[in-house]
């Protein structure tokens, strides 16, 4: 009989599971289109004995990661407890030390040591895959490193947190504030267990670095990425937003430039009927721009037992099938390291401001946007309240150098109440 593909599994929440569902309810599928059975040798987890939705009895039990990487009846070692360092970095490389391939679906890891950890496979002649870290069940990995291996890859976009846009999309469809969605998503489940990981945008930021790294040929360098999160978004910009026919997403772009990688996630306001301003709820999009095949958009759920299961599953399916392909495309050590820029592209940007009701006002505001070279599209004031007003401006394009001038003005003019607020229009 053909020698099984012998998996051992770190990690047993939501996600382990889901891989623990797939190989056995699929095991003759699996074998079927791979050639051989996939099964599970070893299994290991925080807590041994807990309540779990399928039973993991015929599989050996290792408390600690480590000792189950480096099995002798291991030929996969599945990464999916997450975490930067501690057990999951030091199984992993204890795995490819052995000889192990590694599939994995955290981000962090490979946002932080993804260099380091392909070369180290690389050198010991094993596969570490992460389909699963970027945007749950969309194919996004696969997608850039196989079917559009023949582009010259300009733009990668991508809406890849599905909290952050759940968040969003039900504070515009309910008209509730941003605390009482972020509790809401909480009670859900929704959130990381440090949130801030989710709203503040890095975790959606380490997918972006990732999918850059192998769009751009370059190392990843998430370090150098623009970073801001949604807790800054009003109901107010939403509305104003929706007024003006948009909608607000944390949006990741990353593009090469002249002078090194762009790559920002950052609230973004982009138009309510393109695909990205469509998208509700916790679903992921990934928009993926090529010289030869013009624009791909991808979307699909982010995350979740069978989704995220699924995507782990594409990658071990390849192992079990013989089929090599590098981490990032391309072999480790002809990955470029590269230098991160801010945002040089001009764009539109959307302001929002109180403004005070004086005589004049008005004249002041156009007059600190016309000396920093900004000019104004669009404007609306909405009636007063207690002798102040919200004033909204949709600029021409400008550079992010320029709305930093006029915006350090704005604040000057005794005539605009706290920090207006400015958000990037991209054009998708
Ligand atoms: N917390 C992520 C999200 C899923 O909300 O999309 C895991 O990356």
């Amino acid at each position: 009989m053909t020698q099984p593909l012998r998996l051992g599994i770190a990690g047993l929440g939501t996600v382990g599971i889901g891989v623990v569902k797939i190989v056995k309810k699929h095991a003759a599928l699996l074998e079927a289109r791979s050639g051989r059975p996939v099964t599970i040798s070893a299994v290991s987890a925080r807590t041994k004995n807990k309540n779990r939705d399928i039973d993991i009895s015929g599989f050996a039990w290792e408390a600690d990661p480590v000792a189950l990487a480096t099995r002798e009846d291991v030929d996969v070692f599945v990464e999916l407890m997450g975490g930067h360092d501690g057990p999951a970095k030091a199984s992993v490389e204890a795995a490819i030390a052995a000889g192990k391939h590694v599939v994995t679906a955290n981000k962090a890891l490979l946002a932080h040591h993804g260099q380091e950890l392909a070369a180290a496979a690389e050198a010991k002649g094993v596969i570490l895959r992460f389909e699963a870290a970027v945007a749950g069940g969309i194919p996004v990995i696969k997608a850039l490193t196989e079917g559009l291996a023949g582009n010259e890859i300009d733009r990668v976009m991508g809406v890849m947190n599905g909290t952050c846009n759940y968040i969003l999309t039900r504070m515009y469809d309910a008209d509730l504030p941003y605390d009482v969605v972020f509790e809401e998503a909480n009670q859900l489940g929704y959130l990381e267990a440090d949130p801030n990981l989710d709203v503040g945008g890095i975790d959606a930021g380490h997918k972006l670095a990732l999918l850059a790294s192998i769009a751009f040929g370059t190392q990843v360098n998430f370090d150098a990425m623009e970073l801001e999160g949604i807790q800054r978004i009003q109901i107010a910009d939403i509305e104003h937003a929706a007024d003006m026919g948009y909608r607000i997403k944390l949006l990741g772009v990353a593009q090469m430039t002249g002078r090194g990688l762009e790559q920002r996630m950052s609230p973004c306001l982009v138009p309510a009927s393109s695909p990205l301003g469509q998208l509700e709820g916790g679903t992921n999009m990934v928009v993926i721009e090529g010289d030869s095949i013009g624009q791909v958009v991808l979307r699909g759920p982010g995350a979740g037992e069978g989704p995220t299961a699924s995507a782990v599953m594409g990658d071990v399916m390849d192992l079990a099938r013989g089929f090599a392909v590098s981490t990032f495309g391309q072999p480790a050590d002809t990955l470029r390291p590269v230098r991160g820029v801010k945002a040089t592209k001009s764009a539109p940007y959307y302001l929002r401001m109180t403004l005070l009701d004086k005589p004049g006002a008005m004249a002041k505001v156009a007059s600190v946007l016309g000396d920093a070279g900004v000019s104004i599209d669009r404007m609306r004031q909405y009636g007063h309240e207690d002798k102040t007003a919200p004033v909204l401006i949709v600029t021409h394009k400008t550079t992010r150098d320029s709305l930093d001038v006029a915006l350090t003005g704005l604040e000057e003019t005794g005539v605009v109440e706290g920090h207006p607020v400015a958000i990037r229009i991209e054009e998708v």
